[in-house]
């Protein structure tokens, strides 16, 4: 309670809740006693508190059937409280990142989530394991093992709130404030900001046709602590990463006695050619950690990612994770675990790579009518986005700017970029994209964007 004589205090929280609207006309208000009972005070002080707030007109008090706010209250108003701005992050249209929400089996996953809370006894309402539950972590070493060619044991694997909580405790554990990271430039946006974020000191290497330039990472910096890449297919130019480059980043990892994040946010999304082996199934000397995420194969809003941690590192994450506290709900848990094991996300997955494939053609087709001369699709095996170039000249983020206004979510490639080279493109999701006939009018909304950004630019030179 707060400095003001109690009832007073009691008197206020009634009067705030009544203009903020948490309470109606009508409403009923707790009883003296109970109330009494639950803050811990005297009846006669919420007595008192109630009687001013009858005497005034807001309340109401109707004897055996209890006291209910006034049916017609008066107009006089206490300091609002401040109203917050809810931070909503729904789909827009060609949003970045998501999967197919429409696409989810959700009847299924309700069917999993229902049994789950028929099995739940009395034990499993505790807070659970810190490292995540332990049923998830089998599941999740068993699906690396066979789909990922990464062997592990369950102990390795730390469930965490996401790739963002894998890099939470990641930066914990490894004490990363202040110390030097190599990043891909350009590199997923969110892993930078938030590792800015804790502290890394990032050094950026420049991303080509063949991923990661591991020899400029070595000019750059060859003492730097960690490197993050994501070698299957780099966030966010789609390339992977060569065989070459891999062995030369191990082996710097090895001979300088650094780590390297595997960052296997999406690799399961490959239409062409043959799925590419983790780069944790050719780490002889234990230097990886391998991240994955539930964001992309199942839906972002579960907040449900893995870290897989080299031997000598699992007490470090445990100790981290004990001091950090960050568990994640263990009935969604649980529900993972059984999705994994019942098979059904292999299923999932083979399904949205076919669709994903679909889709992915009617945005193509789509840009390639209605966007001729002004864009042109860079050629990628996989992934769930789509990485255009511009053909007109006008910078990619006034249009980036420009769509957003018109409702477009798509990003500036730039925005990316850490170096002084900003490599200009646009970002977009296309797994959302369900018809043609979406695709078309997503297609010719963006024209429309990009022929009048350009018009701006030319007006402002
Ligand atoms: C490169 C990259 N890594 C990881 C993730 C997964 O992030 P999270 O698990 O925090 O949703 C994403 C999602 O967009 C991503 O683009």
């Amino acid at each position: 309670m707060s400095a003001l004589p109690k009832y007073q205090e009691i008197y206020r929280r009634f009067r705030l809740a009544i203009d903020q609207g948490q309470f109606g006309p009508g409403d009923r208000v707790p009883s003296v006693r109970s109330l009494a009972l639950e803050l811990k005070v005297a009846r006669g002080t919420v007595e008192t508190a109630y009687q001013l707030l009858v005497s005034e007109g807001f309340f109401e008090a109707r004897g055996q059937a209890g006291t209910v706010i006034a049916a017609s209250l008066p107009t006089v108003s206490v300091k609002p409280l401040p109203v917050v701005e809810p931070v909503v992050r729904s789909p827009l249209a060609l949003q970045m990142g998501l999967p197919a929400l429409d696409a989810f089996p959700r009847k299924l996953w309700a069917r999993l989530v229902t049994q789950q809370v028929r099995r739940t006894d009395a034990d499993s309402l505790a807070m659970g394991d810190v490292r995540g539950a332990q049923a998830l972590r089998v599941a999740i070493a068993n699906y690396l093992a066979l789909y990922r060619g990464v062997q592990c044991a369950p102990q390795q694997v730390f469930v965490c709130a996401g790739y963002a909580g894998c890099l939470t405790l990641l930066c914990d554990a490894l004490q990363m404030a202040g110390q030097r990271c190599w990043f891909e430039d350009p590199g997923y946006l969110h892993g930078r900001q938030l590792l800015t974020h804790c502290g890394v000191e990032l050094v950026p290497v420049p991303v080509d046709r063949d991923g990661l330039d591991v020899a400029q990472g070595i000019r750059r910096d060859m003492q730097a602590r960690l490197a993050v890449v994501t070698p299957a297919h780099q966030s966010p130019l789609g390339v992977a990463l060569s065989r070459e480059r891999r062995q030369a980043l191990l082996a710097w990892a090895g001979e300088q006695g650094s780590w390297v994040v595997e960052d296997d946010y999406d690799s399961e999304f490959r239409y062409r050619g043959q799925p590419l082996a983790a780069l944790k199934s050719q780490d002889h000397d234990d230097r990886v950690i391998h991240a994955g995420s539930f964001s992309k194969m199942l839906f972002p809003g579960l907040r449900l990612g893995y870290l897989v941690v080299p031997t000598a590192l699992v007490a470090t994450f445990e100790r981290s994770a004990q001091a950090l506290q960050q568990r994640s709900a263990q009935l969604l848990q649980l529900t993972t675990a059984d999705f994994l094991e019942q098979g059904h996300f292999t299923r999932h997955l083979k399904k949205m790579r076919q669709l994903y494939a679909q889709r992915h053609g009617l945005l193509v087709n789509a840009l390639a009518v209605h966007c001729a001369g002004l864009l042109r699709v860079d050629e990628q095996a996989g992934g769930i986005n789509l990485l255009v170039r511009l053909e007109v000249a006008v910078s990619d983020q006034a249009v980036a700017e420009a769509a957003s206004a018109a409702g477009l979510a798509v990003q500036a490639l730039s925005v990316w970029t850490l170096g002084a080279h900003r490599e200009q493109g646009l970002l977009m999701g296309f797994t959302n994209v369900a018809t043609a006939q979406q695709a078309s009018e997503l297609a010719l909304l963006l024209r429309g964007v990009i022929e009048s950004s350009s018009f701006c630019d030319r007006q402002v030179l």
